[in-house]
């Protein structure tokens, strides 16, 4: 690495100035200069001058040499599922989520599993000390993850120079917006030190066949902090999702280069490490309340089916306008919910609170949760509970609402019915069954009145 000084780029424009300042001088922009080291080696004018007028030639892409190394099983079926099939060696693996979730409990137990199958790892902690790393691992049960050499080294040369001698099959760095690099002035975690850190870490990846796993914190919006560009650098991305005061967490691909973004894994953070929950469904629909407000999901994970208990709360609003707070769900699509339900169905709540939460810390992002969330609030607008035929189990349901008040049929319904039916659960509210959202809401609630007429008649007989 052969650097003479920094220059400042224009993220917009692309021009580039010897100083930083808040404007840019080309094209006028505010705030678009961004830092970045000057490599002798790579300047554009050099490279130029070696290659220019030659030609390359073509091959074809059935004689392309296709070097395929085995993937690497992290020990952990949830993680190897989401990943595509395990660990593709050389490849940047960027996890990302909020403090506290269990990042670096992840990557420790993964690092375990590996030392136990005699991979060679390396943990790089650029946040806790090598003591806090130890206590952790201290905490798990399986693998072995005390066998994992560990450096507490936040300089980004350093940990590269270590890489490089080093060699591990698997690496991890924790944090990636806690590394910097002393080429560059700006702070760790600025964007121009986690795009420096990345393309550093990438060269040695690919230079030694090194799998690297990359935590990266995630801000309160749940973008990941540092640049969209480092996104787009890394092979793939996992979001770990939870609540921090629930156990349940919930691992899924937002990009993957080796694999399909349908999976998603479950896992419950425990006393000694993260569990695999391998029946989630079964988890969920045990634990659901069967209050008023909550309803049964029949949703899909991907390519797999998992039923979740959606919550409702309405209470009446102080505030002008009224809350209107969604949490594993999109706050548009339960506008668009609120906005249907009052218009094709009679629940009208502008004046009102609504809260709306997937219980468990899951996120589900689709369209087949729109039924879900307009019986969980209706039922909590009317304060009646929602119930199946048999009274103890929670009424399911799933399908797209649309604005004329339709219910749209949405992708997997036979699979997603076959999950219900698994927990006996019946019957299933869905488009198959019913044509509107007025027709399952008039389904759901004669049920439930005709059960409160049994309920009184049987208080009157006794
Ligand atoms: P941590 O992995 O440090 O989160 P992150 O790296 O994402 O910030 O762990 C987060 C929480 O998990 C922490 O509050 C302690 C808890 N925890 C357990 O409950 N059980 C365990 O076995 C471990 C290691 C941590
Ligand atoms: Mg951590």
């Amino acid at each position: 690495m052969v650097r003479t000084s920094s220059i400042f780029v224009c993220s917009a424009c692309g021009s580039e100035t010897p100083r930083w300042a808040g404007r840019c001088p080309a094209c006028r922009e505010w705030n678009t200069l961004v830092e970045e080291a000057r490599r002798l080696e790579t300047r554009s004018t050099d490279r130029g001058r070696q290659t220019a007028g030659r030609a390359i030639e073509p091959v074809a892409l059935e004689d392309v040499a296709t070097a395929r190394e085995p993937r690497l099983s992290t020990g952990i079926r949830e993680l190897d599922r989401v990943l595509g099939g395990g660990l593709v060696p050389g490849s940047l693996v960027l996890i990302g989520g909020a403090p506290g979730i269990g990042k670096s409990t992840l990557t420790t137990m993964v690092l375990g599993n590996l030392a136990a199958a005699e991979s060679r790892t390396l943990y790089v902690s650029a946040e806790e000390s090598a003591a806090q790393i130890r206590l952790r691992a201290q905490r798990l049960r399986e693998g072995r993850p005390l066998a994992v050499p560990v450096i507490a080294a936040t300089e980004l040369e350093a940990v590269s120079a270590t890489l490089d001698r080093e060699r591990p099959k698997v690496c991890v760095i924790d944090s990636v917006q806690a590394l910097r690099s002393g080429e560059l002035q700006s702070a760790a975690g600025s964007v121009a030190q986690v795009r420096e850190v990345v393309a550093e870490l990438m060269r040695v990846a690919k230079a030694r066949t090194i799998a690297v796993l990359l935590v990266g914190h995630v801000t309160k919006d749940g973008a990941l902090a540092g640049p969209m560009a480092l996104e787009h650098l890394v092979d793939c991305v996992l979001q770990f999702e939870g609540e921090r005061e629930r156990t349940f967490r919930t691992l899924r691909a937002v990009k993957n280069r080796f694999g399909s973004i349908e999976k998603t894994g479950v896992f419950e953070m425990r006393d000694h490490g993260l569990v695999e929950v391998l029946d989630a469904s079964a988890r969920f629909v045990g634990e659901a309340t069967r209050a008023p407000g909550s309803v049964v999901l029949c949703a899909m994970e991907g390519s797999r089916p998992l039923l979740v208990e959606v919550q409702a709360l309405v209470s009446r609003s102080e505030l002008v306008p009224p809350r209107r707070v969604a949490s594993g769900l999109d706050r548009n699509r339960l506008a668009l919910v609120l906005a249907v339900l009052g218009r094709h169905a009679g629940i009208g709540l502008g004046v009102a609170d609504v809260f709306v939460n997937v219980v468990g810390g899951v996120r589900v992002d689709e369209p087949g949760a729109d039924l879900a969330i307009a019986l969980a609030v209706a039922s909590a607008a009317k304060g009646a509970r929602l119930g199946g035929a048999d009274r103890s189990l929670p009424l399911a349901c799933f399908g797209e609402l649309g604005l004329t008040g339709e219910l749209r049929t949405v992708a997997h319904g036979e699979r997603r019915l076959a999950e219900a039916r698994r927990f006996g659960l019946d019957p299933v509210l869905s488009p198959e069954s019913h044509g509107t959202l007025h027709d399952a809401l008039a389904v759901a609630f004669e049920r439930q009145q005709l059960e409160g007429t049994r309920a009184s008649e049987s208080q009157a007989a006794a």
